[in-house]
């Protein structure tokens, strides 16, 4: 099996996986003027994007998913890129608080580019199939769902955000899988995404409320799904 590079972004996602796969920190892969860290198992490295210097929290969104994935793949020899973490689920397309999916497709819902006569519109929402045997693998040996995870900078959605998504026919939403379809479909890596729903998008919950009573839980679900999904990865 190549080398695997797991992505998560929050440290509270991450913290339970990394005591359950033993993983050491490492200082070596990112220079220091970016914040993320490192951590080495047998033939994976586990990345999470540390904390930002001015407000303390988590580096959360696209722009630090795919700066922190694409200087690892720069740097290393990794054959798959697994990007775990939480996400929205949409009720209208089954989901609930707990489920699982792996994306067939990430897209973006709040890129808003309309020039006309241009394909900008279709630049802005970046679309990108997410289909590879790895992915389909895992997706049938542990009986999940696929789909597309659509992705933007903000945990909550406005109008224009749900008619995007709409478009994109999204079953779950984070803040960062369609910026690392890219990075992967530009490196040529296959990318396998695990996303745990800690709220529903279509739901009459504020988004922050449940995602904050179910981060936790959904941690938790990580620890025990994503060494299920190594030991698929192996075959
Ligand atoms: N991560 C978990 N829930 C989310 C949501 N509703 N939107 C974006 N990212 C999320």
């Amino acid at each position: 099996m190549s080398k695997l590079l797991i992505s998560i972004a929050m440290e509270a996602e991450a913290a339970p996986l990394i005591s359950a796969l033993n993983l050491s920190p490492s200082t070596s892969l990112f220079p220091k003027a970016l914040p993320f860290l490192s951590y080495e198992g047998e033939n994976l490295t586990l990345i999470t994007s540390g904390k930002d210097s001015v407000t303390g929290v988590d580096n959360v969104g696209t722009v630090p998913a795919a700066l922190m994935v694409s200087h690892a793949l720069s740097t290393g020899d990794y054959g798959t890129v697994v990007n775990c973490g939480t996400c929205g689920g949409f009720i209208k397309r089954g989901m609930s608080i707990g489920s699982v999916m792996i994306p067939s497709v990430g897209a973006f819902h709040d890129r808003r580019i309309v020039i006309p006569g241009t394909k900008f519109e279709e630049y802005g929402v970046g679309k990108r199939e997410v289909t590879n045997a790895k992915a389909d693998l895992v997706r049938s040996s542990l009986g999940y769902v696929g789909g597309c995870c659509t992705s933007g900078d903000s945990l909550d959605h406005v109008s224009t955000d749900d008619t995007q998504m709409d478009a994109n026919e999204a079953v779950a939403k984070d803040m960062e899988f369609a910026s690392i379809a890219q990075v992967c479909s530009l490196y040529d890596v296959d990318l396998v995404g695990v996303k745990v729903v800690t709220d529903l998008v279509d739901g009459d919950k504020p988004s922050f409320e449940e995602f904050m009573e179910n981060l936790g839980t959904a941690a938790k679900s990580l620890q025990e799904t994503i060494p299920r999904v190594i030991e698929v990865l192996k075959k």
